[in-house]
């Protein structure tokens, strides 16, 4: 493929942030935009090109966040618009990209177009979600399960109906083939780009329903298998699901209106998490001309971690997809998977004392793929997961459903330390935070560690600044097949101006470069 002047998302590195644990500004022990601002320097220092902030919007937290009942204001505990706007334009001033949050699937039940919309039948809302009369025998239309537990139809008495929710019960399917709904959003990408955000993270895109009826039956999974994980012994595996609940042809309505909007304003980005049976096949209709630029791959995800062979096969199959375009972002750390390190650490047999080793090896890898790659805050610092929280302390409302024996997604939710020496870390002044704060992390503290010559952060800061000079990185999204042995990951990045070999030994956990 000839080189081209690529857009700032085809090759960007992203660093993800989870607003209530990154810093907290007025020590209440959450953390909150203005605590954001504080660390941009931080973070550009490191040299990514783009923050993508998890959700910050009103919200009962019910999901942390990811349960909107106001799509376009700040939840109290996080601070205002104002403070948006201050973050947003220091960021640009930075060169930052700003990459927002937005979850179009559903909605809190708290939000206002849902708490019109159950009152009756009839109101003016009353078809913004989905709606279902009971079968004969009381039971809901369908076998479809939610994600966290559970069935997905919840009965709402005022119109002795079902409703549909993928997630939480208190998080209602909005009906994307209304076209007032797809009205509502497009105000809601207008509202932000018009405040100047650079690109949206779309939430959980597969489970956008839009126009469902008949409201068919998932089949079974007949390759289910339970895996050693609670997670993965979900009933909600047990059956497959692009046939039915999720993904379906409909969905594109959404994908293609949200995208109209971002054309109006130029360079911008919207960038889908997507799922499935096939998330590939998934991923290839969401970016389809007009659609979506680009989808989070999952592949390197997985929460038991991946030994090398399955991390080359992972990165293979999205590649022979996605090759010679930045249509993709890999990732191998997020706020919903154990961190990256210690799932890697010990999918692959090593000690604590490879982790800096391990982590900056992996940090590597994945920025040297094709198109983006989301990394995820504590990443630059190799901080191990969080296993250990008690019961009593979890937040996560998908743990908690499970618990004891799933210990949820806290586990790399835990807030950021930036002073090893001081009170939290120097995250909060406050007696308590949110979340705990783990003590190993006390010795990888941020503004430590970013001072230290030989830390990952300062490693991979070095790392991002070599890369932004080779074409083979920046002028081109093409790659070749991957090789070496089972140990050694292998790959050329190949531009116009130049091939460059990419060794990954995992022996030695060094990653080499040639130009050929
Ligand atoms: C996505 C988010 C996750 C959230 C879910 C429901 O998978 O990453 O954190 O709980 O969607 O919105
Ligand atoms: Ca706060």
């Amino acid at each position: 493929m000839s080189n081209t002047q690529m857009a700032w998302w085809e090759t960007a590195v992203i660093y993800q942030i989870y607003p209530r644990s990154y810093q907290d500004s007025n020590n209440d022990g959450i953390g909150d935009l203005p605590g954001i601002t504080s660390r941009l320097d931080y973070i550009a220092k490191l040299g990514v090109d783009a923050i993508w902030i998890s959700p910050f919007f009103k919200s009962p937290q019910k999901d942390f966040g990811y349960d909107v009942s106001d799509y376009r204001d700040i939840h109290h505990e996080y601070g205002s618009l104002d403070d948006f706007d201050e973050l947003l334009s220091k960021a640009h001033d930075l060169n930052l990209k700003v990459m927002i949050d937005i979850v179009p699937a559903h909605c809190s039940d708290q939000h206002a177009w849902f708490v019109e919309s159950r009152q009756s039948r009839d109101n003016p809302k009353a078809d913004w979600f989905h709606w279902v009369d009971p079968q004969p025998d009381g039971t809901p239309p369908n076998n479809w399960l939610s994600f966290f537990g559970g069935p997905a139809w919840t009965w709402e008495p005022q119109r002795q109906q079902y409703y549909l929710h993928n997630f939480l019960s208190c998080q209602p399917n909005l009906n994307h083939a209304n076209p007032a709904v797809q009205d509502a959003y497009k105000d809601v990408a207008r509202f932000w780009f018009d405040r100047g955000v650079d690109g949206f993270r779309l939430d959980a895109v597969h489970t956008i329903n839009a126009d469902s009826e008949p409201y068919k039956n998932n089949q079974p999974n007949p390759d289910f298998e339970p895996g050693p994980y609670p997670q993965q012994q979900q009933p909600f595996f047990r059956q497959l699901h692009d046939s039915a609940q999720l993904n379906q042809p409909p969905i594109q309505i959404f994908s293609e209106s949200f995208r109209s909007v971002a054309d109006e304003y130029g360079d911008r980005y919207l960038m889908g998490e997507l799922h499935g049976d096939d998330p590939i096949a998934a991923s290839q209709t969401f970016t389809a001309p007009g659609r979506l630029h680009a989808t989070y791959n999952f592949n390197l995800l997985r929460w038991e971690g991946l030994t090398v062979e399955e991390i080359k096969e992972a990165i293979g199959k999205a590649v022979s997809a996605f090759n010679g375009t930045g249509r993709l972002s890999f990732a191998f750390s997020n706020h919903d998977v154990p961190r990256s390190v210690s799932r890697q650490m010990s999918a692959l047999g090593l000690g604590t004392d490879k982790q800096d080793a391990l982590q900056l090896l992996l940090l590597k890898l994945e920025t040297c793929l094709i198109g983006s790659t989301c990394i995820y805050q504590g990443e630059e610092l190799a901080l191990e997961d969080v296993k250990d929280i008690p019961v009593q302390l979890m937040q996560d409302p998908w743990g908690i459903e499970f618990a004891p024996v799933f210990p949820g997604r806290d586990t790399c939710r835990t807030p950021m330390v930036w002073r090893g020496d001081a009170s939290n870390g120097g995250f909060s002044k406050a007696n308590s935070t949110w979340l705990p704060i783990d003590q190993r992390h006390l010795q990888r503290a941020a503004l430590d560690e970013a001072e230290r010559p030989t830390s990952v952060y300062n490693e991979f800061a070095d790392f991002l600044s070599w890369r932004k000079q080779q074409p083979a990185m920046m002028q081109a999204n093409t790659m070749s097949e991957l090789s070496g042995d089972d140990q050694v990951i292998v790959f050329d990045r190949i531009s116009d101006q130049q091939t460059l070999r990419c060794t990954f030994d995992f022996n030695s956990l060094t990653a080499t470069f040639e130009e050929l």
